[in-house]
């Protein structure tokens, strides 16, 4: 594509001739934006650019080892990858309220990020993967107290640091991201990645947030996705997930009852998230996930499908 290849020209000129040759430090979140923004300046500037993956421990199962091994392995650009699954879950111990899961996650990123960047030499500036409908505050999400993207948004850091801002990517929309994306050689699954809440996994499990809840999410999501990629619904899907809720119902086993939790799985399609409409699956292909849920997944023994569309539902379900 000619006018990315020329974008990307000028967006690399622009960065040098903005960072100069201090160090920039760049937060990656597994998402397309950040993962752009980072290639592209990793190739105006190579190694003055620092990646800080704060790995939550509430991404996809399988998500946060593909981040390293694309940044590390596959591009080389150095990646400082922070597993702080467990701080995040101590925070988020008991707590219920989705808007309080957020505020807490929020802060518990912004701590984490701020003390790996304060480790890092000549640090002057702070790069975002800031898109032009982020600027004109075109989305928000869930209520007043949840700005967007808060949690991308490492807020007050650039002020307490004296940092300046790096957003190669403020004049795009999403699809022109992709096309940059793939100019500088993402691979085409990461391009076309379904967006994911920053809050992760927290706000799709109703109720207390624990390991062996978001193991359990993981698994049960990672069957559903396998099953929407294998059937090539993948690409017409604005996003797909699965729900860990908070009731158990009986089922059986052989000859034993069992009493255990429910998966709700969702699927929509939309243009920009304001919207959504639920995806018109065949029952067939239904039932062979709740079967492949049910039997492979410990501790669920239920699976429903959610047939709400956006208005009067949102699209997650907290
Ligand atoms: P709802 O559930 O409000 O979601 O219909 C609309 C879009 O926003 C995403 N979403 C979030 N993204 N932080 C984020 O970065 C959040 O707190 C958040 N809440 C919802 C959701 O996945 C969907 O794409």
């Amino acid at each position: 594509d000619w006018s990315m290849h020329a974008y990307r020209e000028q967006a690399i000129a622009r960065i040098r001739e903005q960072v100069g040759d201090a160090g920039v430090i760049c937060g990656l979140s597994g998402g397309v934006d950040s993962a752009v923004a980072a290639l592209l300046i990793h190739e105006a500037i190579g190694d003055q650019l620092t990646c800080v993956f704060v790995d939550t421990g509430l991404l996809r199962y399988g998500e946060a080892k593909e981040v390293v091994e694309l940044f590390r392995g596959h591009f080389n650009i150095p990646l400082v990858h922070v597993e702080a699954g467990s701080l995040f879950l101590e925070k988020l111990a008991d707590v219920t309220d989705p808007e309080r899961k957020r505020k807490i996650i929020g802060a518990t990123f912004i701590d984490v990020f701020e003390a790996e960047a304060r480790k890092l030499p000549n640090i002057r500036f702070l790069a975002q993967g800031t898109l032009y409908p982020d600027v004109i505050e075109s989305v928000s999400f869930k209520g007043p107290s949840v700005t967007i993207k808060s949690h991308h948004n490492v807020g007050g850091l650039p002020e307490r640091m004296a940092l300046g801002l790096v957003e190669p990517l403020r004049e795009l929309f999403k699809d022109e991201v992709r096309e940059l994306g793939r100019e500088l050689g993402l691979p085409e699954p990461f391009v076309q990645r379904h967006p994911f809440p920053g809050p992760g996994l927290a706000v799709r499990i109703p109720g207390a947030v624990t390991a062996e809840r978001v193991a359990t999410l993981q698994q049960a999501d990672r069957i559903f996705l396998e099953e929407i990629r294998v059937s090539g619904l993948y690409d017409r899907i604005w996003q797909a997930f699965a729900v860990l809720l908070p009731v158990k119902t009986v089922g059986v086993m052989g000859d034993a009852r069992t009493y255990e939790d429910v998966c709700a799985l969702r699927a929509v399609t939309s243009v920009d998230g304001m919207t959504a409409d639920f995806f018109p699956f065949e029952p067939a292909f239904l039932g062979r996930v709740a079967n492949r849920i049910v039997n492979e997944v410990k501790g669920i023994n239920r699976v429903v499908y959610d047939y709400t569309s956006k208005p009067p539902g949102t699209i997650e379900w907290e």
